[in-house]
């Protein structure tokens, strides 16, 4: 616990020379790969925290530990690291699975993507993305697609969803997963990734929350995948980021995460100050399962695990797939846990709390009463098939195929309908139908001439875009594209004509239809999915802003003929829309993001009025040059040779940004219009008399053990005669007596203090620290203090949804408003609602990196209003929690201060991994006892 006392500043940098673990056999060898190289910044540093919290079944996790603890007592080492250790890739049915306990009769657990649906399966639904979710702007809808969603994994035999997705939040505008997840906004991703996760888990399916932490571009996220597009690349890239930021910024919805009782985390591939992020004690062991109080169990990304014991010490709870690479057949668990625990080198009780937590996040949802074997496979559609696919054996029944979707397509329409955004309106929306002629045009509003799942994993944008691409997709059941519905439509309830273009590039028909239209639907999308498929030279993250498929042109195209051209978007974030937005011939403008299934369906019910929309932008729109981020695609090369992504911008990411550096947006965050128009009176703030912030204090328990270690190494023999070895498959047996010869690491028998950092086998009873305590940290912080009120009235002839929003200017140091509160209100035409929210302490504190703990700000001005920029109605906090008076004043007027691999889970392309794995290095840096810098 070197740096305890520390005060973390900004940036914890050390110079890695000054390691006294620098002739480690692992570093030195990496060091000769690289040596120190160009990056002249001070290296970022992540301080080490051990040892890692055991569970101790705080919160309303009692009854789930108690079951927990009495089902772990009953179990043998070797069944113990079972629970921990994936059976390696393609070893069974779904993406992932550990071993099993056969005496029990425990099954082996099933992890399958994805965020938005069943992955690799037939008879599911393909939902909206979690993007779509944030421009609901509705808890509601958040829990209805969480329940949906983990019904079909349960009906599936799936024990735990690879989702949600709270990491990326979404740093850099062009991210290529940013969509997988909700918002660059870290309270308005909280607010719904709580409802998610509570939703999956009322089915009694374990929620995966992922990537844990700071995983904010593809480039670079695994040196394998960077060195296959050619980058010099030898480790992750680092996300450097400062303390503050952490909290205010990256962990937050984490924290809601956890708060809502995720059953699991998932660590990730990049590093964070230096420190892999699932060999990262700080992230892991002091944040993650001491600050937050995280009860579940900590997974690992497939194939973010880079040493043995180490990961052990630092947090990580199990490894998936299981193998050290893809299909190796070798893993840093398996055999080489349990030969840890024999050897000593990892004491019993971090095994017994890997295999608690696991199991308590299985009792916490009641999968105990939920069990359904897995029915479906993700490496063949046949009914029959190899059941262990990495080798092709072992013929059996693998595909029930099983239909799990019910009546989800009304969900799946409902969240389409409510994400659609009106994003400019001249009086073209809603339509009629009975247009003379009505003219479709752009590859984006037809079929993919390959069929809606013709390129796996989505790895291409061809046709209708309502999915980005990678591991978190699932396969279409059908896709009602938007050419369908409009046509359909206008046959079934209109009139006129209605013709359809959908080759971009078909100029000259494009300009005669649009010659003789009444109005052009011109449809444009922009794409972005997983850094292991390539699609058109955009490697994961998006080249650009720019739409695909020559977008503007066809815009263009269209309004220099038609002057009533209605262009919809169908987008993976912010695209430029600066050509054409304000040209008059463009007289509506829809972003519907991606819909899923029911693409087509959703868009007509706004398009023609039978629903009014009121989603709002979950992401700024504005002039590429004007974001303050941005994906880094030239890497620089730091310690040892990790590209280093210095996040400099601190808070001051999407409308912080464009906020703070008083750039006008094109349109804001949280903008959107509707058929009617809403007025704002009558801001009432009041303090609310909360009892006082107590800081966590206190220490835990020693740490628990449960059953004993048979220390008889012949009796981890592998069982010859009882089980078939299937091969490549992960074991937790050894094959010989002789302990080294069994690992067959090459770093066998390296005394533990030269690699592992003091106290991290520490079994004493720890101290808590200020701001934890319950899980999602200190309960005080979600203690009431202050309630806000306004009066939103209908101003126009039709009923609409109205999404009220309240910003917090928390003053000095913080960007000039934040995000604090929201609720989506459906009013009919000349009514008036009362809208109310309720502060929390953490609404309206600070991240105060010297006490470690949250800060109440006093007086922060509150704003009440329709989108980040338009706040007609603010009002001071004031008198703190304790003052009980009401106080506020309103004001007018808002101010503005300011190679496509088909089957790869959570993957990437396996080129050959030039750096040897090292697998006993702590942290993945050098450790340091003293920081040297400020
Ligand atoms: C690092 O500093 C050296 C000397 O000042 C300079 O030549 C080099 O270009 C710098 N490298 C980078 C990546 O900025
Ligand atoms: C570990 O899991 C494997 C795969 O399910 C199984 O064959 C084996 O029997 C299990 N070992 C123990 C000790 O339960
Ligand atoms: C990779 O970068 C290192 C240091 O920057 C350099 O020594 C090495 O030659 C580079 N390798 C290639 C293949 O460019
Ligand atoms: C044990 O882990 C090391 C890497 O630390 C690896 O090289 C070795 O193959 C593993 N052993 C087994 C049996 O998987
Ligand atoms: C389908 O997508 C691929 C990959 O983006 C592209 O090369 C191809 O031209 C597209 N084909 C059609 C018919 O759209
Ligand atoms: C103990 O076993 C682990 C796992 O195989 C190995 O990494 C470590 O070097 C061993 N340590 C000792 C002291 O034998």
């Amino acid at each position: 616990m070197w740096l305890a006392n520390l005060v973390a500043p900004a940036f914890l940098a050390v110079l890695a020379s000054a390691s006294p673990f620098e002739k480690s056999e692992g570093l030195a060898k990496r060091q000769t790969i690289l040596p120190y190289t160009s990056y002249n910044g001070t290296l970022a540093y992540s301080p080490p925290k051990y040892p890692s919290p055991w569970g101790r079944g705080s919160g309303n996790w009692s009854a789930a530990y108690d079951k927990a603890r009495a089902f772990v007592s009953q179990l043998t080492l070797a069944e113990k690291v079972n629970l921990t250790t994936g059976v390696g890739w393609e070893g069974e049915q779904c993406v992932g699975n550990t071993g099993s306990i056969p005496r029990l009769g425990f099954p082996s657990l099933c992890m399958q993507d994805s965020p938005l649906g069943v992955r690799f399966a037939d008879y599911v639904s393909a939902f909206p993305a979690g993007i779509n979710v944030a421009a609901t702007w509705d808890r509601g809808l958040a829990y209805a697609r969480g329940v949906a969603m983990a019904e079909e994994h349960r009906t599936k035999g799936v024990d735990v969803q690879l989702g949600p997705v709270c990491g990326p939040l979404g740093r850099a505008p062009e991210g290529g997963r940013n969509w997988e997840g909700f918002a660059p906004d870290p309270y308005l991703t909280g607010q719904l990734i709580g409802p998610t996760i509570e939703g999956i888990q009322s089915t009694g399916v374990i929620a995966c929350t992922k990537h844990y932490i700071l995983n904010e571009q593809e480039h670079f996220r695994q040196a394998p995948e960077a060195q296959g597009y050619g980058y010099n690349v030898t480790e992750s890239v680092s996300s450097n980021v400062d303390d503050k930021t952490l909290h205010e910024l990256y962990l937050w919805p984490f924290a809601d995460a956890v708060r809502a009782g995720t059953g699991s985390i998932m660590c990730s591939y990049n590093q964070v100050n230096n420190s892999y992020g699932c060999s990262n004690s700080y992230t892991l062991n002091y944040l993650l399962k001491n600050e937050l109080d995280f009860q579940g169990f900590v997974m690992s990304d497939w194939q973010a695990q880079h040493s043995g014991v180490s990961d052990a010490l630092a947090g990580l709870d199990m490894t998936m797939p299981g193998d050290t690479l893809f299909l190796t057949g070798q893993s840093y668990w398996g055999t080489n846990l349990t030969i840890a625990v024999l050897n000593g080198t990892l004491p019993q009780y971090r095994l017994d709390d890997m295999a608690v937590r696991i199991m308590a996040a299985y009792y916490y949802v009641g999968r105990d009463t939920h069990y359904v074997p897995t029915n479906f496979d993700s490496w063949s559609r046949d009914t029959y098939a190899p059941i262990h696919a990495a080798v092709e054996s072992q013929i059996g029944l693998v595909n029930q195929h099983i239909d799990a979707r019910a009546n989800h397509a009304s969900i799946i329409r409902a969240i389409g309908q409510a994400s659609t955004v009106l994003l400019k309106n001249n009086g073209a929306l809603p339509l009629s139908g009975n247009e003379k002629w009505t003219a479709i045009i752009g590859e984006d509003a037809g079929s993919n001439p390959y069929g809606a799942n013709g390129c796996s994993d989505r790895g291409c944008n061809n046709g209708t875009l309502a999915m980005g691409w990678g591991s978190g997709t699932s396969d279409f059941p059908y896709l009602v594209t938007p050419e369908q519905a409009i046509q359909n439509y206008i046959l079934n309830s209109g009139k006129g004509e209605v013709f359809a273009i959908l080759d971009n590039y078909a100029q000259s028909q494009i300009v005669t239809l649009a010659k003789q239209a009444s109005v052009s639907l011109v449809f444009v999308n922009a794409d972005s999915g997983e850094g292991y498929i390539n699609v058109d030279g955009n490697e994961g993250d998006r080249k650009n802003l720019t739409l695909w498929l020559d977008g503007d042109r066809l815009i263009h195209n269209v309004t220099s003929v038609c002057n009533n051209t209605i262009v919809v978007i169908h987008s993976v974030g912010p695209v430029d829309v600066s050509a054409w937005y304000n040209n008059d011939n463009v007289t509506a403008v829809i972003w519907a993001g991606l819909p899923g299934q029911e693409s087509g369906n959703a868009l007509v019910d706004v398009l023609y009025g039978k629903i009014n929309p009121g989603g709002k932008l979950p992401f700024t729109i504005g002039r590429p040059t004007d974001y303050t981020t941005s994906v880094m695609t030239t890497p620089n090369n730091g310690q040892f040779g990790a590209p280093q992504q210095d996040f400099t911008e601190g808070l001051l990411i999407d409308y912080r940004g464009f906020d703070a550096n008083g750039i006008e947006p094109i349109y804001e965050f949280g903008f959107g219009l509707s058929y009617t128009t809403f007025s704002y009176s009558n801001l009432v703030v009041t303090p609310v008399n909360a009892a006082p912030y107590t800081p966590f204090t206190g220490q835990t328990s020693a740490a628990p053990t449960y059953g004993t270690v048979d220390t008889n190494v012949a009796d981890y023999l592998f069982p010859n005669g009882t089980i078939e070895r299937v091969p490549l498959y992960i074991y937790p047996y050894l094959n010989s007596t002789n302990l080294q010869a069994s690992s067959s690491d090459p770093d066998y028998g390296l005394p533990a203090n030269q690699y592992l950092p003091s106290g991290s086998s520490d079994s004493s009873p720890q101290p808590f620290v200020p701001a934890g305590g319950a899980p999602g940290g200190n309960p005080g912080l979600w203690a009431t203090v202050a309630t806000v009120q306004a009066t939103i009235t209908n101003t126009g002839k039709v009923a609409g949804d109205e999404v009220v929003q309240v910003y917090v200017s928390l003053g000095d140091g913080e960007p000039p408003r934040v995000l604090r509160g929201f609720e989506r209100l459906t009013i009919a035409p000349g009514a008036s609602v009362t809208f109310q929210a309720e502060l929390t302490r953490k609404d309206v504190s600070t991240w105060d990196v010297a006490s470690q703990n949250w800060v109440q700000v006093s007086n922060p001005t509150i704003y009440i209003g329709s989108s980040s920029r338009k706040l007609p109605l603010s009002a001071k906090l004031s008198g703190g929690s304790s003052s009980g008076s009401s106080s506020a004043a309103s004001s007018g007027g808002s101010k503005s201060t300011g190679v496509p691999v088909s089957q790869i889970s959570d993957g990437q392309i396996q080129a050959t991994r030039t750096a040897p794995p090292v697998s006993q290095i702590s942290d993945g840096q050098p450790q340091s006892p003293k920081s040297t810098g400020s």
